[in-house]
């Protein structure tokens, strides 16, 4: 049942293109500094194995297994990390989060086709939970192989993978322990609760996520610590399984979608194009989506890099400013060079078909709200990727009759406040955000406390009735 393939795993790196055994957790080359990919020596094996056709059917046909170590991430197995063996995987349920077409009168009032990937419906309510089971796998392997007898994982986070980071370290348990580092007042309270209640150290520092990102590298230089953050390369091959599950659920033809994805530390929109170009390569897909990366204007400098002339492109990072896309509210993201590098190889395959739009907050929160009005579960990220589409359809990158895939990264309740301000037009001036009074939304309050009090039960129950009936201007059966 669990496959036979092993695979012949390696660091590289982005730099200087050195390679190291994986028999060490490296965040970064011992030789360079720069951050490193994981390869598979062995993909010519694969290939070896069977065809694209024979690929696709070992994957379809594992949408079945009640094996839970192929039933999230790993049903890609082959292609992620076939170096571990089943019993160090991980599984909480994550991966396969369903692909919902958008609503109809709202793709109708926006004149634009697209989809969302509620990736909000994984286990943590976010993406991330995909790299974390696969690093926590790895780590598995590391404790089980090394006897280590303490280990502890440790993260800096915008909100979502200090949840994911503390669910499958408490999951795991002995002897791994968590402990994340939190830009103080920058990440929700749902969020904010998740590491509290699966028993994480949680540490708040003043500042932002660029900050907490530089300590958490400074510890991982000097001490023994497992960095959880997506430099660590397991995180982006789980990743991949967001190109996988979306290339598999529109029958492996993939060239005529549009995918629009946050970008934050760029760790994800690594993995997505990494995942694909791996299918590619393997003959599973015959060509490559169109991928648009999408940033706030308040936190851009992969736009920035991007939008200049290719001949004077500099890679600077930007002073983040408040943003409702605060899970991607990063101003130099650890991965730009991974984006670099995999983008280079994405555009040899299919020239243009990568590409980063930046949107005004107002923008990214107009259609989270519109979004939700119409029936989905977008976070301001998912918002994000909306706002996104409807800038490149304006800028005529996206016909009218193209597909697009939204990643919706996270769920919609871990934002909740965002929606609040905007109902009570509150937003503090930094976001630049208005609302469109019409769109607030309140409870309204059906009979008082003291009303409540003096009323018999059936009293009670009829004024009740009776006053929600005249709100709603219900008629009579009578
Ligand atoms: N969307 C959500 C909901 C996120 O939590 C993040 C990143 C992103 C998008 C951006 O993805 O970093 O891979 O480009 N959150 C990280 C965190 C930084 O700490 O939770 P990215």
């Amino acid at each position: 049942m669990f496959p036979q393939y092993r695979g012949k795993l390696e660091y590289v790196c982005l730099g200087c293109g050195g390679r190291f055994g994986i028999d060490e957790l490296l965040y970064t080359c011992p030789t360079c500094g720069q951050v490193l990919l994981l390869e598979d020596l062995n993909r010519d094996a694969l290939r070896g194995m069977g065809d694209g056709a024979y690929w696709r059917n070992v994957f379809d046909s594992r949408a079945a297994t009640r094996e839970t170590a192929l039933r999230g991430i790993f049903r890609y197995y082959e292609l992620l990390a076939p170096v571990l063996d089943p019993e160090d995987i991980v599984y909480l349920g994550e991966g396969h989060t369903p692909v919902v077409e958008g609503a109809r009168a709202l793709q109708q009032h926006l004149n634009a086709r697209f989809m969302f990937k509620n990736d909000g419906q994984n286990p943590s309510a976010s993406f991330k939970d995909r790299g974390m089971a696969c690093a926590f796998s790895y780590l598995r392997y590391l404790v089980r192989s090394k006897g280590w007898d303490e280990v502890l994982g440790i993260c800096a986070s915008t909100g979502d993978t200090s949840a994911a980071a503390a669910m499958y370290g408490a999951y795991v348990g002995a002897p791994i322990k968590t402990a994340v580092l939190l830009p103080r007042g920058k990440v929700t309270p749902q969020q904010l609760s998740q590491p509290l209640g699966n028993g994480a150290t949680v540490m708040e520092i003043p500042g932002v996520f660029d900050d907490c990102m530089k300590v958490v590298e400074y510890l991982a230089e000097h001490y023994r610590v497992a960095l959880l953050n997506s430099k660590n390369s397991w995180r982006i091959l789980g990743q991949e399984s967001y190109a996988c599950e979306v290339a598999q659920w529109f029958g492996w033809q993939v060239e005529p979608l549009c995918l629009f994805v946050p970008v934050g530390n760029a760790g994800n929109i690594s993995a997505i194009m990494s995942g694909f170009l791996k299918l590619h390569e393997l003959g599973v897909i015959n060509g490559l989506p169109r991928l648009f990366g999408v940033q706030s204007s308040h936190a851009d400098p992969v736009w920035r890099y991007y939008s200049a002339d290719p001949a004077s492109r500099v890679y600077q990072p930007v002073q983040v400013r408040a943003s409702v896309a605060q899970a991607a509210m990063i101003g130099n993201p650890v991965s730009f060079p991974r984006v670099k590098a995999l983008a280079d190889r994405y555009e040899a395959v299919r020239p243009g078909a990568f590409n980063v739009v930046q949107v005004e907050e107002q923008a990214i929160m107009d259609a989270t709200i519109q979004a939700n009005r119409h029936g989905h579960i977008a976070c301001t990220q998912g918002g994000e990727c909306l706002a996104g589409l409807l800038r490149a359809r304006e800028l005529g990158l996206v016909g009218p009759d193209e597909l697009a895939i939204l990643d919706s990264t996270a769920h919609s309740l871990k934002f909740s406040g965002f929606q609040e301000m905007y109902f009570n037009d509150a937003f503090p001036a930094e976001f630049e955000i208005h609302a469109d009074r019409t769109l607030a939304n309140r409870p309204v309050e059906i009979l008082s406390d003291e009303e409540k009090k003096v009323l018999s039960v059936q009293a009670f129950t009829r004024a009740a009735a009776e006053s929600v009936a005249e709100r709603l201007k219900l008629h009579g059966l009578h």
